[in-house]
């Protein structure tokens, strides 16, 4: 076989993956990706009518407080000085977001400092004192007292999960961060912003190297193609990025995820919500937020007078729909510890990213993992035979 390593998947997992292989270690690698697109979810494309740059699987930020992650990008794109920030509205006004004293100040009608607010939610907050929260509805009163929980998370989080926050477990939620400082930039951390010529092209220039032969529109689960499964395990050391439970054919049964459905629209103005992200925190609507993506690249051209939407909503997956974020019952916690076992008798075979690990990762996470999985595995076992596990 024409080829030392084959990378199921082109996502930022095995993207990273297969460049350090093939530009640290000089190795062929051959990415295989089921989609007819390089990139994973990350991928965007250029709507034809507008100009606008549409991030196809729903809105993604890049953000990061690793120096070896932002060092690691930065080799394959500048970001813009973009920032993140997130309203929502609740009984026809906007809020900003994530709760924050802005938040609490035009909720009450107040003028609070941050102390007095502090005193205020652990009033509110009290509600449940000295119990312990039976369901997430319970869980997210005693942190943030009933007033705002009832306002900004109940419903949306119902949306989310398409069920009623009283019948959801507590764990779903460990803390809902409130902040006693006007500061409403949505992310904390030290570096943020989006790819300045998009994504695709910093994904495409990852994978741009003669030694990286990426095959699209091909499932390694197809016995006829020339990489699958059947023909490669064995043969070659494989990182596979897709689902853990196809790959041993659901022996352990199916892990659930939720997805998103999108609904796109392109309206004739120029500027549809004034900001890239507006949730929907009540019941009345029934998509959880709407995305404008002209506003991530405010910096562009874009057409003046069109602008795109996308309206999403949330539910269960079921088989054939894209898989976005683990549901993670104790019941599918128990399932993967068993795939995790057949996993690792798995010779030559490393399993990643999200898919393959059944972990919700964020892009800079994904690429962490893999600059890991890369010196402590990767390397070693091909510059001094270790064994790939
Ligand atoms: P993926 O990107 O999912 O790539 C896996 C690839 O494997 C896919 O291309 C798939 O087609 C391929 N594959 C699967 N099975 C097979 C098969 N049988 N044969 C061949 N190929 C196969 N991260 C952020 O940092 N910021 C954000 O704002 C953000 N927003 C997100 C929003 C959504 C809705 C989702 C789902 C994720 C978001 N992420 C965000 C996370 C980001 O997409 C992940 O970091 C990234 O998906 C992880 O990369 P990956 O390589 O592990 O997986
Ligand atoms: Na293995």
């Amino acid at each position: 076989m024409n080829t030392d390593l084959v990378v199921v998947g082109s996502g930022l997992y095995g993207l990273t993956v297969a460049e350090r292989a093939a530009n640290k270690l000089g190795l062929n690698v051959t990415i295989i990706d089921r989609r007819d697109h390089i990139g994973g979810n990350a991928y965007s494309e250029i709507d034809p009518e507008t100009g606008i740059e549409v991030h196809k699987y729903g809105a993604h930020l890049f953000h990061t407080s690793n120096e070896r992650v932002w060092e690691y990008v930065n080799r394959f794109t500048s970001f813009t000085n973009y920032v993140h920030r997130v309203y929502g509205v609740h009984k026809g006004e906007v809020f900003p977001l994530p709760i924050n004293l802005g938040t609490i100040n035009q909720f009450f009608r107040a003028n609070l400092t941050p102390d007095q607010a502090r005193a205020l939610i652990q009033e509110q907050a009290g509600e449940f004192a000295g119990q312990d929260p039976q369901n997430l509805n319970d869980k997210g009163i005693s942190l943030i007292g009933r007033p705002l929980y009832e306002a900004f998370i109940k419903h949306y989080t119902g949306k989310q999960w398409q069920t009623d926050p009283t019948n959801l477990p507590a764990s779903i939620i460990s803390r809902l961060p409130v902040r006693y400082t006007y500061d409403n930039r949505y992310f904390n951390d030290t570096y943020e912003g989006l790819p300045t010529d998009g994504y695709t092209a910093w994904l495409e220039r990852m994978a741009d190297n003669p030694r990286i032969n990426v095959q699209l529109s091909t499932d390694f689960f197809d016995d006829s193609a020339e990489f699958s499964k059947k023909n490669v395990v064995g043969q070659v050391p494989v990182i596979y990025t897709g689902a853990v439970d196809r790959y041993f054919d659901y022996a352990e049964g199916d892990l659930k995820w939720r997805t998103i459905d999108f609904e796109r629209e392109t309206l004739p103005t120029g500027d549809f919500q004034g900001t890239s992200v507006v949730n929907y925190n009540d019941d009345d609507v029934p998509y959880t937020r709407i995305i404008e993506p002209r506003h991530f690249h405010p910096e562009r051209d874009y057409a003046t007078d069109k602008t795109i939407i996308m309206r999403e909503f949330s539910r269960f997956a079921e088989k054939g729909d894209e898989p976005y974020y683990p549901v993670n019952t104790e019941e599918d916690r128990t399932k993967l510890l068993a795939y995790r076992d057949l996993a690792k008798g798995e010779k030559d075979v490393i399993f990643g990213g999200r898919l393959g690990t059944y972990k919700y990762l964020d892009m800079h996470m994904a690429i962490g993992a893999a600059l890991s999985t890369f010196d402590n595995k990767i390397e070693p076992h091909f510059a001094r035979g270790a064994s790939l596990e």
